[in-house]
Formats: C-alpha cells, structure tokens, sequence
C-alpha cells in the first residue's frame, strides 16, 4: 500500500512526532508498505524509499525545549502552503493512506483532519470533529462530565483579559493547583502551583496557542493511562513518576519516570478505568475504526479523575501507547498494522 506518513509540523510536539514518524515507517515498510515520510513543515520529504542505515536517528533529539512562538509561526506558514497545494498535497493526493504521526497543534486539533477530509484524502486516526472535541481540555470536561468519566474542577482563565478568577483564588486557597496551557500535549508548561505569585509567574510565560490557561486542584495520587483501539481496549499502564508532575522533561528524559504495563491494580479497578476510557472515547465522537488513548489521575482517596483523550497519542518506541499494546502481546509492526486496518476496512 502505498502510504504517506506526516510528522514533524508546526506544534510544540515537533521532534515527538518526528520520532513517531520514523518508528511508524519502519514499521510500515517491514510490513511490505511502500512509504513517503513527509514533515509538511519542511522543504523535502524526509524518507521516499528505504530505509538506509542510520536513517531516523540524526536530528530527532525528544526532550529538548520546543520551538518557540516565532519559529512556529514559520513552520506553520510552510505547514499551510504545504497541505494546501505544491508537491505536498500532489504527494497526499497520490497516496492509498495518509498515516498522521502528528501530535499536538495543528497535526491533533482537527486543523489537519479537516483539510484531509476535504481533499478527500484518507487518513488514519480520529476525524476533525473528534479531534476538535478532544484538543480543548476545557470543552472537553463538560462533555466527559456529562457522560459520567469524572473530571477534576477546572477553571479556564486567560491570564491578558483581567485579574485572577475568584474560582481559581478558591482552588488554591484549598491547595496546590496545576496550570496548563488548555490546549497543548506532551505537558509541555505544565505547572504545580502553590501562590498567587508563582502563579502569575506562570500566566506571564503562558504560551498556549489558545492563551488561555486550565486551573485545577493538583492530584496527588496514582496516575494510569488507557488506549482503545477500535473495539479493543488495552491494558491499563501506570505510569510511575519520580517528579511531582508528569511534565515535558519528565516525559522525555530516560529514568525520569516508569510505566509498568498491565498496571499492578486489582482487576476490578483495571476493568473501571478500561470502561471510563471507553466511554471517554465514545462521548467525544471517537468511532469504533479509530484509537486513542485517555490519561488518568487519582484524587488522594484513590479516585480516578480523568485528565484528557489523547487523538493522536504518542507512537515512539517507548511511548505509552506501544507499550499498551505490548501488555496485549502485539508487537509494535502490529500495533500500526491494526491502525491502518482500521482506516482501511
Ligand atoms: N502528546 C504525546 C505525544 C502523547 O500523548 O503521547
Ligand atoms: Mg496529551
């Protein structure tokens, strides 16, 4: 089959997804496919052909700091003229299945999708419509909380537009909060907080494409993550952190943190967060022929809140997907195999 991988892009996630693009090509070629790697934010694809030694390994360095504003400004722009017209989209066009290894912005908000779908092009993964319901954290809560997967208190505030809600003065007088951007992955800028002024620290350095910041009360417990894939869903993961938040750094940085997959937990635990996911995944649009992967949180007495629905969930080697899918015994050729079936059936 002959199939374009996408990765790279414009978004914080960069080099994540330029590390996914090229575990998802060997893959893929191993599994006899005839494979394009293309980062829509650069000039020249970056694999047409096979692979050579040494391929995929210069240049994708995962952890260190991501672009910043003005430079994503730039891949965007070439990210825009590449999707929509020029050799990228002639590329796409002639493609059997566009494999989106994207993650973050652009590649997982829907942005990307949206032009796929009108082009009528192929792609494996979540529509625009999911991944727009999924990407905003903030929307994302009322509509999990309707469906029954509990989610923290959150309050959204954008830090230029005026003081500091009473809503969140009232979480932090009750303890420490997080402040994310409400929409970015990776956990990049994410903050514990415990004042008033280390949180004004963190409003003034905000740099959610949105601006806007997500307050809630910090979790102090155990932190699991969930994939689906189609119908199936995997084993439960926990991921164990030697830092107080599961940031950037951490998640990138060899021995900052483990995951241990089946998570040891008591089965009928593991069987509530595999229906929570599952219901997560339902209530936000994701379909029956697509994946995704929901991260979980505890409360201090043990209550699961849920934290967000991945559309475009990280697939490096070691990332946590894959090693979902190991605790279900595929391989990780079978893990994008199964992908691609479910955008091909
Ligand atoms: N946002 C990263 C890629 C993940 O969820 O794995
Ligand atoms: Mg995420």
């Amino acid at each position: 089959m002959r199939t374009v991988i996408l990765c790279g892009g414009e978004s914080p996630e960069r080099d994540v997804s330029l590390a996914s693009g090229w575990s998802v090509a060997r893959a893929l070629l191993e599994r006899g496919h005839e494979v394009v790697l293309v980062d829509p934010a650069a000039a020249v694809p970056l694999l047409a052909g096979p692979l050579q030694p040494g391929d995929g390994v210069a240049g994708v360095a995962v952890g260190k700091e991501p672009p910043s504003l003005s430079h994503r400004r730039q891949l965007r722009w070439r990210m825009y003229a590449a999707l929509t017209g020029g050799p990228v989209l002639e590329l796409l066009r002639g493609a059997e299945l566009v494999f989106l290894a994207l993650h973050g912005g652009w590649g997982e908000d829907g942005h990307v999708q949206a032009l796929l779908e009108m082009a009528g092009v192929r792609f494996t993964g979540a529509g625009s419509a999911a991944c727009a319901a999924a990407w905003h954290k903030g929307r994302a809560q009322a509509v999990l909380g309707a469906a029954g997967v509990p989610v923290a208190e959150r309050v959204l505030w954008r830090p230029g537009a005026g003081e500091v809600p009473q809503d969140v003065k009232r979480l932090l007088a009750a303890g420490p909060v997080v402040a994310k951007p409400v929409a970015d992955g990776s956990s990049v800028s994410v903050h514990r907080v415990e004042s008033l002024a280390q949180l004004a620290q963190v409003a003034a350095e905000a740099g959610s494409a949105e601006g806007e910041l997500l307050v809630e009360p910090f979790l102090s417990g155990r932190e699991f993550t969930v994939a689906v894939v189609g119908d199936q869903v995997l084993p439960v993961v926990e991921i164990e952190l030697t830092t107080p938040v599961f940031d950037y750094q951490a998640k990138y940085q060899p021995g900052a943190v483990s995951e241990v997959c089946p998570a040891q937990i008591p089965a009928g635990f593991a069987s509530r967060l595999q229906e929570l996911a599952l219901r997560a995944h339902h209530a936000l649009g994701f379909g029956r022929d697509v994946y995704s992967r929901t991260d979980f949180r505890c409360d201090a007495s043990g209550e699961p809140m849920c934290l967000e629905v991945n559309a475009l969930p990280g697939l490096t080697a070691t990332s946590l997907l894959p090693q979902a899918a190991t605790g279900a015994d595929w391989t990780y050729p079978d893990l994008i195999q199964r992908i691609v079936d479910l955008a091909t059936r």
